[in-house]
């Protein structure tokens, strides 16, 4: 038998180096699938591109923002991952399970749902409507249950369900959110409960609970941003990437014995 020079070995090291890291990650992802609901802006755009980073196939869905979805698969693509944009308004059950489906035709199977999209009307309890309420239910609690439910179908040992609830499903320091805080208790006790259920398939569920992170739900300036930013121990606003890392944590092998817990990434906001 030939032996390795040492040229071919070590251009083999290299191929080896690279594929195990992209954009500067460990490809601990490498093989898996992941669907980011939400995912064409803040925090699901951040958590579709750090799950690519870690070696991940990602698809993303959203309702309106075509351009900005389109420009997170490019920037996926780019780095040598495969990527889909599909639009799908998390209040909408049949679109919900056809792009869950349609993640599984493209890729072939469905390792990780990270139910991201979520919404907050922020007002006064008695200014608030029935309709608004419906409607941040609609999206924040029932698209979590239908896009879990399709994504189940599909996962094998290892699957990870990955909540992105909020540190007021715990905790709640400023006026303005019943509607979204309750939802987010909701997802929270939601996810406790899934992951008796889906245990035995090797399958974990968690949820991640951000305190104010910088987007355009949560803008860092303004007079909203304010009580939030003096609420954190750190005294700032949280950055995308900063929860994405936590995601990233959950969804990879390191996480393996963590299921049914709630993990908050909030500055201490609820120390
Ligand atoms: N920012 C914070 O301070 C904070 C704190 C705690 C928890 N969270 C949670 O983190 C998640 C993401 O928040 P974010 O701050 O990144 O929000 P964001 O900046 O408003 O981005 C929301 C993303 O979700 C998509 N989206 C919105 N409504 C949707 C729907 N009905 N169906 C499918 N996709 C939808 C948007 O795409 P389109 O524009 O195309 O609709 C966009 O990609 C939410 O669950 C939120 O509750 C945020």
């Amino acid at each position: 038998m030939e032996s390795e020079s040492s040229e071919q070995h070590d251009s083999q090291l290299n191929k080896w180096v690279l594929n195990r890291t992209i954009g500067g990650h460990t490809s601990k992802l490498t093989e898996k699938v992941a669907l980011v609901t939400g995912g064409s802006r803040g925090i699901g755009a951040a958590i579709a591109k750090r799950l690519a980073a870690d070696g991940a196939n990602v698809a993303i869905t959203y309702t309106k923002g075509a351009d900005a979805a389109a420009s997170v698969v490019k920037e996926i693509e780019r780095a040598g991952r495969k990527a889909i944009a599909i639009q799908a308004d998390a209040a909408d059950a049949d679109a919900v399970e056809a792009a869950v489906n349609k993640v599984v035709a493209a890729f072939g199977r469905l390792d990780i749902l990270v139910n991201n999209a979520g919404t907050a009307i922020p007002k006064t309890f008695e200014e608030t409507t029935l309709e608004e309420m419906d409607r941040v239910l609609d999206i924040n609690v029932r698209g979590v249950f239908v896009a879990t439910q399709a994504a189940l179908k599909h996962m094998h040992d290892g699957g990870r369900i990955i909540m992105i609830g909020s540190s007021v499903g715990e905790r709640v320091l400023v006026p303005g959110l019943v509607p979204y805080s309750a939802t987010k208790g909701a997802v929270k006790i939601f996810s406790q409960s899934l992951s008796r259920e889906v245990g035995s398939r090797g399958i974990t569920v968690n949820n991640i609970q951000p305190g104010p992170i910088d987007t355009d739900l949560n803008p860092a300036t303004g007079d909203w941003a304010v009580p939030q930013k003096a609420a954190t121990a750190l005294d700032r606003y949280g950055r995308v990437d900063e929860v994405a890392a936590l995601v990233a944590f959950v969804a990879g092998p390191d996480s393996s014995y963590i299921t049914g817990a709630n993990l908050t990434v909030d500055g201490g906001m609820n120390a």
